[in-house]
């Protein structure tokens, strides 16, 4: 397996500059520990009109999913066009070798290999922030934590004992989960001590701060948010223009009126 990440800071560099920090309050923790009881109720608060950080998401996922996973419903000229990245910038920096413009993102990875490896075949990301929701797609994408009773030495609070590695360890660092022991009561009355998760710890710092790791998952986001449906972007600003539309049309109507109307008063 390989995943191609040798691309990723001339395409930065040349498309976006630096990752830039969203600010978010819960990154901005002290050092080292950072909370988690809430984790479900984390908000991937995503863009998708954002170009910029589009670009930034197209640029992650070439770079850390499409080792493992496709995008067969959408084409890279397509994506290219709706996010504004010139062709030759495209072929050079994010293309796969031999791949063509017209084809659609699809992963080197055979289905078979995968499955040998993982249990599981990587799904395909073209539909699913439509069908998970962007906000699990960033509550997953943040909470992997170490598990060495885990085949692949990682786990997952959003999708417990999920077959997919930890494979964004590198930018993020490694955490521990830890849990604190509560109380419970049970239906027949007799106390029981549960675990429950209480907050991550950090154990090996990554290569980016708490808070650029936090962009990258929200351009990642944003980006399979897009990819869900390429067209929303298009869509949403033809809806300006059609109430607009609305609107003048609306005056012009008023104003024929009042001509037609103003000698029978
Ligand atoms: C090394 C291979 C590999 C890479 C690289 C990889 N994944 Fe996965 N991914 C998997 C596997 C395997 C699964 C199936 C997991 C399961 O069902 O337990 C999966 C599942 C998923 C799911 C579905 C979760 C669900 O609820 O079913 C999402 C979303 C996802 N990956 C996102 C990503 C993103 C985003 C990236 C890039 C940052 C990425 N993956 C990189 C192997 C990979």
């Amino acid at each position: 397996m390989r995943i191609e990440r040798r691309r990723s800071s001339v395409f930065a560099a040349l498309l976006t500059g630096a990752l830039c920090a969203h600010g978010n309050a819960r990154a901005a923790d002290e050092a080292g520990s950072r909370p988690g009881a809430d984790w479900q109720s984390w908000r991937a608060s995503t863009d998708v009109t954002n170009t910029a950080s589009l670009q930034r998401g197209a640029r992650n996922f070439a770079n850390y999913c499409l080792g493992c996973h496709s995008l067969k419903y959408v084409r890279w000229s397509r994506m290219g066009e709706d996010l504004a990245i010139p062709e030759a910038l495209l072929e050079r920096h994010l293309l796969p070798p031999g791949d063509k413009p017209l084809e659609y993102i699809a992963t080197s990875m055979p289905a078979a290999d995968a499955e040998a490896w993982f249990g599981k075949t990587p799904p395909d990301l073209s539909l699913m922030a439509r069908a998970r929701g962007k906000d699990y797609l960033y509550q997953f994408l943040e909470t992997f934590y170490i598990d060495p009773t885990r085949q692949t030495g990682a786990n997952n609070l959003r999708l417990p004992t999920t077959a997919m590695p930890d494979v964004l360890s590198e930018l993020e660092g490694l955490k521990r989960a830890v849990y604190r022991n509560v109380e419970k009561r049970g239906e027949d009355g007799r106390v029981t001590t549960q675990q429950e998760f209480d907050h991550f710890e950090q154990v090996v710092p990554g290569r980016l701060s708490t808070e650029e790791y936090d962009s990258f998952v929200r351009d990642t986001v944003n980006f399979l948010d897009y990819a869900g449906e390429p067209s929303q972007v298009v869509r949403r600003s033809l809806g300006v223009w059609v109430v607009l539309f609305l609107l003048v049309f609306t005056w012009l109507a008023w104003l024929m009126k009042r001509e037609y109307w103003k000698d029978v008063h």
